[in-house]
């Protein structure tokens, strides 16, 4: 199952060979909120200047009362991520102890999108403290620390579930090393605290050392959690693929995104069996939004990513070369990598370079 899904995550069929096609795909578009608008409509703006054959369903995800009484997400747009199978994100605010669950955590599990995927390279033009950094990220998606699993024991005291299951430790374990193969990446590394949490970490790590043995042709390793922060801050080059349970991941690749100049450039993939989920990695950024301000590139290069997965590659490689070329050229920055430019004047500079 992985193996299909990541020949669709790197852009090639079963044989090998590249898939292209000029048919017109629909494509779930959830413009979110704060500056999820605005990166949504630059997103939209690059895709026509590329002539990108996507038609893109805009649907609203404000959390609707069910007939239980609960808030969740709206059909319409369960049923258009569920028709299309394809869709991209923009960042949802997460109302802090409103009593419902986070939108993006319940899109996550509606669609059982198991595996985020997160690659984080320097950019040209953007210096940050290491240079050539190239780390992907895999994080399951599912499970562990958010399975949503909370009560209160006594008065003062609550219980929070960390839920690791042989299932969805072993499918996202595939995931990685299918990715490692498929993307001609030679080492994967398992992060855990197995020493302290010995059950459950410990079933992840034995769901990767088995998968492990089926790709002897990709290096395998197994690093703390905190091992890896110490040498990811001190050298990054020193890892290639990581793989690893829900909470370290989301801790870990944030800061792998800090490395590579922080969370405006940052895509992510969210892959399951029946559909896929590309979103930025930052939030919705409140303090900027509406003001023209923010950075599109991570959500671009997440609509990069989303095109590869569905076989338009030289649409994407068109995309990306002009997002990279624009930021090299370093004339149009936005705020947070130190320019001056609006994200329309940065977005115009990317489409300019694409009618060229
Ligand atoms: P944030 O990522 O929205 O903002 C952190 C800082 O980064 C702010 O200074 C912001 O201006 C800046 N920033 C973020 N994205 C940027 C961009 N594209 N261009 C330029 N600057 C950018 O994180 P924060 O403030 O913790 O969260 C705000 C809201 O977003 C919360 O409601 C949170 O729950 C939600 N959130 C949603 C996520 C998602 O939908 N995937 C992920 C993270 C947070």
């Amino acid at each position: 199952m992985a193996h299909r899904l990541l020949k669709k995550l790197v852009g090639a069929n079963a044989n090998g060979a590249r898939l292209y096609s000029s048919e017109v795909r629909k494509c779930t578009l959830i413009p979110g909120d704060g500056i999820g608008p605005e990166i949504s409509a630059a997103v939209q703006k690059i895709f026509a200047s590329a002539s990108v054959p996507i038609e893109w369903e805009s649907v609203d995800v404000t959390p609707v009362r069910g007939p239980d009484g609960k808030f969740g997400i709206p059909q319409a747009a369960i049923d258009s991520v569920n028709r299309n199978k394809i869709g991209l994100k923009g960042p949802l605010m997460t109302p802090v102890g409103k009593g419902h669950r986070s939108l993006n955590l319940a899109l996550r599990k509606e669609f059982d999108l198991y595996a985020n995927v997160r690659p984080c390279r320097s950019l040209e033009g953007y210096k940050t403290l290491y240079d050539n950094v190239d780390v992907v990220t895999i994080r399951e998606n599912t499970e562990g620390e958010y399975s949503g699993i909370e009560h209160e024991i006594v008065d003062g005291v609550v219980q929070s579930i960390k839920l690791i299951t042989e299932e969805a430790s072993r499918r996202v374990a595939e995931f990685a090393f299918q990715y490692a193969r498929d993307t001609k990446r030679t080492k994967v590394t398992a992060v855990h605290k197995a020493n302290i949490m010995r059950m459950s970490d410990g079933l992840f790590l034995r769901c990767c050392r088995e998968m492990a043995e089926k790709y002897p042709e990709v290096k395998f390793e197994e690093k703390y959690l905190d091992t890896v922060c110490l040498n990811m801050v001190q050298d990054p080059h020193q890892y290639d693929v990581l793989v690893m349970p829900n909470l370290y991941g989301d801790i870990l690749s944030d800061m792998c995104a800090g490395l590579v100049g922080g969370l405006g450039l940052t895509p992510s993939g969210n892959i399951g069996i029946n559909g896929a989920l590309f979103e930025s990695v930052h939030g919705t950024a409140p303090d900027i939004a509406g003001k023209d301000l923010a950075n599109p590139t991570a959500l671009l290069l997440s609509s990069v990513m989303m095109l590869k997965y569905m076989g338009l590659q030289s649409h994407a490689a068109k995309i990306e070369q002009a997002c990279y070329d624009t930021i090299a050229e370093g004339k149009y920055l936005t705020g947070d990598l130190g320019g001056k430019a609006k994200c329309s004047e940065f977005t115009n500079a990317i489409c300019e370079r694409i009618t060229g």
